[in-house]
């Protein structure tokens, strides 16, 4: 049979940490707001010299090992980031050559916080297609270089890190769903107005903050947790599953509150949710991959175990998938 199986993972953090004690000093907030409204207690903040790419690197180097397998195996590299190192070439080119991976196919997918599900999603169906055997599925950001420190509704939020994955063609069920999402009227919510076509960088777009990320959080709390809950309950359905099949719940890490509604809609039991949001803020694409890899590295998600992934994120995309590690 022609089926799709993650078979490594590996994850990277800067090492410094940005507390919530750290964020009073610079904005009007305080820990036990940000605790209460998001989870988050702190998260990893990227060095000057450090960028999407070598978090990526650093990431899947690990997923490789892991994985036992060597770069040169690799039939193409998918890399999910709202962060690239530059707007072009794509991070995923970049890898390429520090991976020392073949000349093969590498692109990034730009999808907001769900890029490394879409990532996925697009590698599933090109080994499914028998365009593929192994693929290299990436999320990395460095979300600290777009946010704006004296906001103090976004700066609370975001972190840097990346996770990867490298996926295979399997005799043995791996992916059993997956379905993805957009809709693109509500744009504005949540995005980064400078730095693209529309709004290139000028002295004017600078003082007036253009490149740093925007978000109407009430707005963008209310969709994401309508459309995770919708995905979950949906791919479930397409899996042919029920709730209470899934061993292990790995949501997007951006606000404790949202996972939470997930959580009560599919009527899982707490220990059936995993959580990292609390040490590393919303990391965008990377957040899924780091917790899957921390999931499997402290024993929570094991061989055999069916794992629900869910995100959302900016556009606006999310998606939901279904693995059985
Ligand atoms: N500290 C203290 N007070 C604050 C802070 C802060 N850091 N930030 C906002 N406030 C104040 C507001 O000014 C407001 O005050 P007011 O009532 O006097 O006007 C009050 O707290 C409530 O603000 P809200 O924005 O309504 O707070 P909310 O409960 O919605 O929480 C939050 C804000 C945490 C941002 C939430 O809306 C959220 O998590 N949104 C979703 C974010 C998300 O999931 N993004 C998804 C993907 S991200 C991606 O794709 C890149």
């Amino acid at each position: 049979m022609n089926h799709v199986k993650i078979i490594g993972t590996g994850s990277a953090a800067p090492d410094k940490v940005l507390s919530n004690n750290d964020l009073e000093t610079l904005v009007e907030t305080s820990d036990d707001w940000i605790t209460a409204r998001t989870g988050i207690k702190e998260r990893r903040i990227a060095d000057e010299n450090t960028a999407s790419s070598d978090l990526g690197y650093e990431a899947s180097v690990k997923a490789l090992e892991s994985a036992n397998i060597d770069a040169s195996e690799i039939d193409g590299i998918i890399v999910g980031t709202i962060t690239p190192d530059f707007l072009f070439p794509s991070t995923a080119c970049l890898l390429q050559s520090k991976l020392g991976a073949r000349g093969v196919l590498a692109f990034d997918i730009s999808a907001g916080c769900s890029g490394f599900l879409y990532a996925l999603h697009v590698g599933y169906g090109m080994i499914t297609g028998g365009t593929a055997d192994k693929l290299l599925i990436v999320g990395a950001e460095t979300l600290s270089r777009v946010v704006d420190y004296e906001d103090r509704s976004t700066c609370i939020l975001f972190g840097d890190g990346a996770g990867a994955t490298v996926i295979s063609r399997s005799d043995e069920p791996g992916i059993l769903s997956s379905i993805m999402n957009s809709d693109g009227k509500d744009w504005q919510l949540l995005y980064q107005p400078g730095g693209g076509s529309r709004i290139p960088a000028t002295e004017e777009s600078i003082r007036n903050k253009e490149h740093f990320l925007k978000m109407e959080g009430k707005d963008v709390f209310k969709v994401a947790v309508k459309s995770m809950e919708n995905a979950t309950v949906e791919v479930i359905k397409d899996a042919n599953l029920d709730p209470s099949d899934i061993d292990l719940l790995i949501p997007h890490q951006a606000n404790y509150r949202i996972i939470e509604a997930i959580r009560k809609r599919l009527d899982m039991p707490e220990e059936k949710v995993f959580c990292n949001l609390d040490r590393y803020g919303n990391t965008s694409s990377a957040s899924v991959p780091i917790a899957l890899d921390e999931a499997i590295k402290i024993g929570k998600a094991k061989k055999g175990d069916t794992v629900l992934f869910a995100a959302f994120g900016a556009g606006f995309t999310w998606g939901a998938s279904i693995v059985k590690l």
